[in-house]
């Protein structure tokens, strides 16, 4: 451990950290689709604990979703393909925003996905009329209608295309939320950042499915699901550590984190902050407990600043 990172039992760890011009307290920030619009979560979760959280995936219009079974559980994961259910942003704005708003000290970053570039700029436009979001963050991960299908984020021309049209609406800092489904994430965090991304999060879920073989019918009704939790976690730990050497935008990591050491482990191939999702569906006080034990670990540990963790990875 260097000098830089040692606590020598004095005072509190500092476990703050800062991405896009955005202060958090902690790096422990509520994955989009696993947290609700965070008020849900209000009587569960001491929300102003958290570093932060991220609403649902929202879309210009509101959107109900596929039809059940959308959940199902793996060896260490889960398979969902929840279809991107939602109340739209206008309803977002006038619903939820302003119960989210009375909840002091708690950052709300916004959810955006869309299925053409156009579907993006209107749900942007929308919410850049609301007050006290810190940031968006864009949901690459969804078949660009337009182009019959390929995913946004999977193609690098799209990809740069759909955030040169939102950094050119959006009011707030971008953060674009990478899909794992491609050949080189070096590359996609790249493409991003000459776009004009403020930081890129990492990663959604990856493309999966699961069959009962005794009905011989799919786990899912829509066939094939996203896959999250513990399972991800290693490839998502290499994703990040391979994004954050491709570029120089701040990194927010993300796929199966349920403890403090995994958060840790996340700062240490390169994340600068960190979200969780699936852990929230087993223990819905997870994110509190993983700050929690986060005071605790660096206490323990020896470290004074959590945000020096951030690329220092030991190789020797
Ligand atoms: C039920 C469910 C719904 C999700 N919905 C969204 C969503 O609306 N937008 C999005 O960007 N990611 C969505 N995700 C992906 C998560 O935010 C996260 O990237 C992924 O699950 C990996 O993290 P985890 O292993 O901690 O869950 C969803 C994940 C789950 C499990």
């Amino acid at each position: 451990m260097t000098a830089a990172v040692s606590h020598s039992g004095r005072g509190a760890p500092d476990l703050s950290v800062s991405f896009a011009g955005i202060q958090l307290k902690n790096p422990v920030i509520a994955a989009s689709g696993t947290f609700g619009y965070g008020i849900e979560f209000e009587d569960v979760v001491h929300l102003a604990k958290l570093g932060g959280l991220v609403v649902k995936g929202l879309s210009k219009e509101p959107m109900i979703g596929n039809p059940p079974p959308r959940l199902y559980e793996t060896a260490a994961g889960m398979l969902n393909a929840i279809g991107l259910q939602n109340i739209g942003a206008r309803a977002f704005l006038d619903e939820k925003l302003p119960k989210l708003r009375e909840i002091k000290n708690t950052v709300v970053f916004a959810n955006v996905f869309g299925y053409t570039r156009e579907d993006y700029e209107r749900t942007i436009e929308i919410l850049n009329e609301g007050e006290g979001i810190a940031a968006y963050e864009l949901n690459v991960s969804c078949p660009n209608t337009a182009q019959g299908g390929i995913q946004f984020g999977s193609d690098p021309r799209l990809l740069d295309e759909v955030l040169t049209t939102a950094k050119r609406v959006a009011r707030r800092p971008l953060i674009v939320k990478l899909s794992p489904n491609v050949t080189s994430i070096a590359q996609m965090a790249h493409v991003a950042q000459e776009a004009g991304a403020d930081a890129v999060s990492l990663i959604n879920t990856f493309v999966a499915m699961a069959i009962d073989p005794v009905t011989r019918k799919p786990r899912i009704a829509n066939v094939t699901a996203g896959l999250s939790g513990p399972a991800i976690k290693p490839i998502a730990v290499r994703m990040v550590y391979d994004a954050s050497h491709a570029v120089k935008i701040p990194v927010i990591g993300m796929g199966g984190i349920s403890s403090a050491a995994d958060v840790v482990e996340f700062m240490l191939a390169g994340a600068t902050a960190v979200q969780i999702g699936t852990a929230s569906y087993w223990d819905p006080c997870a994110t509190e407990k993983i700050v929690n034990e986060l005071h605790e670990w660096c206490a323990e540990h020896d470290v004074a600043r959590l945000a020096d963790l951030t690329g220092k990875m030991v190789t020797e």
